[in-house]
């Protein structure tokens, strides 16, 4: 396999964090871009990889930064830049700026990264998405999509989330909690990336639904994190009125731990029907026996975060 020049926008994030091991394993030169290259610095000392600051809004610096490469991957995730809160402002204004970035600086290659069942539903976040995906089908760039289901691994927002939120409440209030969600392993998300980088002319021109072989409730995936960690707090699923309530006040709240839009999204069953890594030669792997692993690690980064609060 040639090694080629890639540039990684979001790869700091919890999928990139996976991602770039792999991709650097594959002997490829990758320039992660970063709002603070100072935070992630732990990055580059994988072999080929360097980190560089840049400010992915300014068109002249994401030219400078795909100079010369072959390859851009975008996995950049929810974004709020300058205070504004909108996603069309944002992933499709991004995902604009990129592909024109690309075609300027010669830059032949382009990985999206979306999620499954974009373009459909009510919420912002999949109507958006699906609208970055309408932009990059139509470039002349050659292109591959990548459709996930709720990702779970070490460093997710799922496990460690609801795993947090079980420790601290006396009863869990849920909205939303019949959805349908087919968690998938991020070590299987990036293997169907680091595959579509590595053998790159059959990926040209595909959209890859990434889901993992267990279809859970919402509800079915916080009971099954609290029985894992041996939890005992009631879960109590909220009628739509309720869920919409809790929406809006936890919107309202710092770091906004759920909004209308992510009761939006879940009014989207996120369960697939044609099957991505099945086209990649992929296995993908179940949630719960995941789960002790998971919670082995959610646990000792509690316990640190805890720690750190104690000693401010
Ligand atoms: N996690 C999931 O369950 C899931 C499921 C389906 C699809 N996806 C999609 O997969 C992609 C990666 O997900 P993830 O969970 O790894 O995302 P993430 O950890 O939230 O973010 C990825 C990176 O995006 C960059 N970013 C965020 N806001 C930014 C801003 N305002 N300006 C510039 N960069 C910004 C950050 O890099 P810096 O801080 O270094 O700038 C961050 O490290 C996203 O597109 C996400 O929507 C994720």
């Amino acid at each position: 396999m040639k090694a080629r020049q890639l540039v990684v926008l979001g790869g700091t994030g919890f999928v990139g964090s996976h991602l770039l091991p792999r991709l650097s394993a594959q002997g490829h030169r990758i320039t992660v871009l970063s709002r603070n290259r100072e935070q992630h610095r732990a990055l580059a000392v994988l072999p080929g990889v360097s980190i560089r600051s840049a400010d992915i809004y300014d068109d002249a610096a994401l030219r400078s930064a795909l100079a010369g490469a072959d390859v851009a991957i975008n996995l950049v995730g929810i974004l709020n830049p300058h205070g504004m809160n909108t996603f069309r402002r944002t992933h499709v204004d991004l995902t604009r700026r990129l592909i024109a970035a690309c075609v300027d600086s010669g830059v032949p290659r382009l990985h999206q990264m979306s999620s499954l069942k974009a373009g459909q539903g009510l919420s912002d976040y999949l109507k958006t998405r699906g609208e970055a995906e309408a932009l990059v089908k139509a470039s002349s760039l050659h292109w591959t999509i990548y459709q996930p289901s709720v990702i779970f691994g070490e460093g997710d927002g799922l496990v460690s989330r609801f795993a947090a939120l079980l420790r601290q409440a006396p009863v869990l209030p849920l909205a939303r909690a019949q959805s349908r969600l087919a968690p998938t392993w991020v070590g299987d998300v990036t293997e169907a990336i680091a595959r579509c980088v590595r053998d790159d002319h059959p990926a040209r021109g595909h959209s890859y639904e990434l889901y993992g072989p267990e279809v859970l409730t919402l509800g079915g995936i916080v009971r099954a994190i609290r029985d894992a960690a041996g939890l005992h707090t009631p879960i109590l699923p909220l009628p739509d009125s309720l869920g919409r309530l809790q929406a809006q006040v936890a919107g309202m709240l710092p770091g906004k731990p759920f909004s209308m839009d992510n009761f939006r999204s879940l009014r989207t069953d996120s369960v697939g029907k044609t099957d991505g890594y099945a086209a990649l030669g992929i296995v993908p792997q179940p949630f719960t026996p995941w789960l002790p692993l998971l919670l082995q690690g959610a646990a000792r980064q509690h316990r640190l975060d805890d720690m750190r609060k104690r000693q401010r």
